[in-house]
């Protein structure tokens, strides 16, 4: 049906982020990724958002770290690395990032200083809508260049809508540079303090309203910020720009991940219309967590008696564990069906132009290398 396999999407590609809905398996399928094309011989750094303790653990690390941290050659050879290939694994830390773009931008020492210890600066690097999905490219963009690596792979945050992602850059900028702020700027400029004279009616109202509100020291720490900030802005919305702009090159590959589920499908496909919109380059499909066949083969009833019977102590009812076994297989069966309907589906809409991945749904998480590495030979 498909052209190729995700291997080889991962293979043509120097950039490989994965995208797609809330706990889908992102996390998951970027380590995935990373470890199989490591252990081919790829130099791959992997960006996760996720401090996921057990997944470092399984690479032989204490924690993710917001610093670069390399996995042990002998963990890749352990599991078919021919040492040609290496991992490092860096959390991003969306704060320290923001940080180092104020740093890159602001025009003076004591500007840095003061943009970095404003309180409101404190907010909008750590809460503001957009930010940490703006600072996951951000980071993309100043390491995809790195030449100690010839594959990034981008681990992103969960979003319900693919715009989010894509125009955070937009948004962040927009949030920043918008009228309040701007009001805030022409109001504060000049006087060095404030002076409602140098803005609209409308705008001084509410200057004043807010002062009273939060008293002028508030409004001092705001204006001086948004003054400071301003003074970024040439280089900021350019360096946006310039971010969301890379991903759209042809060297950026990006996997869709989703799981079986209608809705999850659903949100996919839609991720899809806005990845093709934004002339992004949409590349492979994971489906995560499909039925498919059982772990086992199929026990027969007989065969499921025997089970039973040589499982059973004192005091268990056997007949009711029976019962519950085969019901436990049916639900197997009817969730297998019904995910093949919607792996069907988007096969339907977007699978035949693209490789198509099924994963399983294993019986436990995706917590050590020998899962990892399972997850990957379903993607060749
Ligand atoms: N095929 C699978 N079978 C069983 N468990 C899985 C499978 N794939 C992922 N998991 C488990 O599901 C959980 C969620 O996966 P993961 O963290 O990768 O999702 P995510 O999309 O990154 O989530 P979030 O949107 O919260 O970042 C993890 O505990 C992971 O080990
Ligand atoms: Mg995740």
């Amino acid at each position: 049906m498909a052209q190729g396999s995700i291997r080889d999407v991962v293979d043509r590609h120097r950039v490989v982020v994965c995208v797609g809905s809330g706990g889908v398996g992102k996390t998951t399928m970027t380590a995935a990724i990373a470890l199989d094309a490591a252990v081919r011989g790829r130099r791959v750094l992997c960006l996760t958002i996720d401090p996921a303790k057990r997944l470092a653990n399984s690479l032989g690390l204490r924690a993710m770290t917001t610093e670069m941290q390399s996995i042990d050659p002998a963990l890749l050879a352990s599991v078919g690395g021919d040492g040609r290939g290496s991992l490092a694994v860096m959390m991003l830390d969306t704060k320290r990032t923001f940080d180092d773009l104020v740093t890159k931008y602001a025009s003076s020492p004591e500007r840095r200083d003061r943009i970095l210890g404003n309180k409101l600066y404190q907010y909008i690097s750590t809460s503001l809508a957009g930010t940490q999905e703006y600072m996951a490219m951000e980071k993309l963009y100043a390491v995809r260049d790195d030449e100690r690596f010839d594959l990034v792979c981008l681990d992103t945050p969960p979003t319900s809508n693919a715009l989010d992602f894509l125009h955070a850059p937009e948004r962040l900028v927009g949030a920043l540079d918008s009228q309040a702020m701007r009001w805030f700027v022409q109001a504060w400029e000049g006087a060095g303090k404030f002076s409602f004279g140098l803005v609209g009616r409308g705008a001084a109202f509410v200057l004043k309203g807010l002062s009273k509100f939060t008293g002028a020291g508030f409004l001092e720490q705001v204006a001086h910020f948004v003054t400071d900030l301003n003074d970024l802005f040439g280089g900021f919305r350019e360096r946006a720009r310039r971010v969301y702009e890379s991903l759209r090159s042809r060297d950026v590959a990006f996997v869709i991940v989703t799981s079986p589920d209608p809705m999850a499908v659903t949100e996919a496909l839609f991720f899809d219309e806005q990845l093709s919109a934004a002339g992004m380059n949409r590349q492979a499909l994971v489906v995560n967590r499909v039925h498919g066949e059982l772990p086992m083969p199929e026990p027969s009833e007989s065969r499921l008696r025997e089970i039973v019977a040589g499982r059973t102590r004192d005091g268990v009812d056997a007949a009711a564990l029976l019962g519950k076994m085969s019901r436990a297989l049916d639900d197997f069966r009817t969730a297998a069906v019904q995910d093949a309907a919607q792996v069907e589906r988007l096969g339907g809409s977007i699978g035949g132009e693209v490789p198509l991945a099924r994963v399983p749904a294993f019986q436990a998480d995706v917590h050590d290398l020998d899962a990892l590495r399972r997850v990957a030979t379903h993607l060749s």
